[in-house]
């Protein structure tokens, strides 16, 4: 009985110190051994606080790694998305690009702070592959260096999902995977089928690539497969490109069942899926989704991903498993490019063997996490209350929704002021999108970022008093 009392007393200091900010959220909790040192007590009785505090969600036990505070909780509100009837759209024009920010934080572009990525480490693996006795810098085969595609291998086998190095390209970066998984299955004047809204850089692709467009309406649980199961079936598509994990803009995920019956509709009209995948390693909880190529017994799916949003851009590394177009994929690598640049492939495999890859996407989600919730709640405090902010699970962005706000228009002002969003009309071809906006929340929140989101929020209150 009085085991019971003091396990429970002690959670509720513990639960105390979490929710007055005293113990930090994502923070790890000293180890049962310690816990029972600082408090004099035995075993069983931090076992039974600990066990407490995660039933009642407080913590969560990482196996051989401990406990820690869970993520700050935000409170949800689902932004509803517009329901529509999807229509192609052909000849798309896209806006003219503007020139890159460079050098300064930016809510524009979804990356990370510079401060959040891993210089040391890889500057070290740098220094170290050139030391090695086989270094060259002769042409490497087409399809990506063999010891990059097993290292790649090795981490994704590790998350429970099997990837054969054999059937792994390197590209430049997940936009040239991309861009090359559409080009192999599909021709100029093709509609390809995309999530709405979906990332300005993709419309930008499509567009340039004379592909034509069919945008399929988001729904709280991911995508409306009933509008793609019809544009399958109708062969109104040749194929899909979408994002099943902490999408951009929204930053929604589809449910594991989502992808599967995705996947089983790919495989069941012959549609090839490719698979934009770059966030999901950018997880706000603990765990990592599965992608939709999981799923994919047949091949249908190709899928892209890169290290530029969960270690560093300027690597340009990215990779696609084309699944049964691997042998058109490779062959088009060969015509294009001849390779790739083998120094840095080697500088990321080391990264990658030495296990700094695994330990750096842990310690910036958990950085992310906390930065997300700061986000939140800085906005949801300063923007008109009818506003509705998607609350992610994972990725660098935060989708907002201001009623009768035009961002358009926001924007130019912000610029004005040096500060740089994106509006929600860059992120469709439709205008369903005029009163949202994405943020990117990949910097560290400083005074220079809330100063940045106060004068945000105060243009936004003066809009919606007009
Ligand atoms: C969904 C999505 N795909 C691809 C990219 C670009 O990836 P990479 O820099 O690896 O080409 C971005 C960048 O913002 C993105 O948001």
């Amino acid at each position: 009985m009085r085991v019971t009392v003091k396990y429970i007393t002690l959670a509720r200091q513990v639960i105390a110190s979490i929710e007055k900010g005293h113990i930090e959220a994502n923070s790890k909790l000293p180890s049962l051994r310690v816990f029972c040192q600082l408090h004099y007590i035995s075993m069983t009785t931090a076992l039974a606080c600990y066990r407490y505090l995660e039933q009642h969600d407080y913590i969560i036990a990482e196996y051989k790694k401990g406990y820690y505070v869970q993520p700050k909780k935000t409170e949800k509100r689902i932004v509803n998305f517009p329901t529509f009837q999807s229509s192609v759209r052909t000849k798309v024009i896209r806006p003219e690009l503007q020139a890159d920010v460079i050098g300064r934080p930016s809510l524009a572009t979804a990356q990370l702070d510079a401060k959040l990525i891993d210089d040391a480490m890889l500057k070290r693996s740098f220094r170290a592959i050139t030391k090695q006795a086989d270094f060259t810098l002769k042409y490497d085969e087409s399809q990506g260096n063999q010891r990059l595609r097993e290292q790649l291998s090795k981490h994704f086998n590790s998350q429970g999902f099997s990837c054969p190095h054999e059937d792994l390209v390197i590209t430049h970066g997940c936009l040239d995977a991309v861009l090359m998984a559409l080009e192999c299955v599909s021709k100029p004047g093709d509609v390809i089928a995309i999530t709405s809204p979906c990332y300005s850089g993709l419309l930008d692709l499509l567009s340039v690539l004379d592909r034509a467009i069919l945008e399929i309406p988001s729904t709280a649980e991911g995508i409306e497969l009933k509008q793609l199961e019809q544009a399958m079936k109708g062969k109104k598509i040749t194929a899909c490109l979408l994002t099943a994990n902490h999408q951009n803009p929204t930053g929604h995920s589809l449910s594991n069942q989502q992808k599967q019956q995705l996947v089983e509709l790919a495989t069941q009209y012959k549609i090839p899926i490719i698979e934009d995948d770059v966030f999901r390693e950018i997880s706000h909880q603990r765990t990592i989704p599965l992608p939709l190529k999981y799923f994919d017994q047949h091949g249908w799916v190709m899928w892209c991903s890169s290290v530029s949003k969960t270690l560093a851009p300027g690597l340009r590394i990215g990779w696609c498993l084309p699944g049964r177009f691997k042998n058109k994929y490779i062959q088009q690598r060969m015509i294009r490019t001849l390779g790739h640049n083998q120094p840095i492939q080697l500088a990321l495999a080391d990264y990658i063997a030495n296990e700094y890859y695994a330990a750096h996407i842990k310690k910036v989600n958990r950085a992310l996490a906390v930065h997300c919730s700061d986000y939140i709640e800085f906005l949801q405090l300063h923007l008109p209350k009818e506003s509705e902010i998607f609350i992610p699970n994972g990725g660098l962005v935060l989708w907002i929704k201001i009623s009768k706000v035009n961002t358009e228009k926001l924007t130019t002002i912000l610029l004005q002021q040096g500060i740089d969003i994106k509006s929600g009309n860059l992120f469709s071809t439709t205008k369903l999108y005029q009163d949202c906006l994405r943020l990117n929340i990949g910097q560290i929140p400083t005074e220079q970022i809330y100063s940045q989101l106060a004068l945000l929020c105060k243009l936004v209150q003066c809009e919606t008093n007009r």
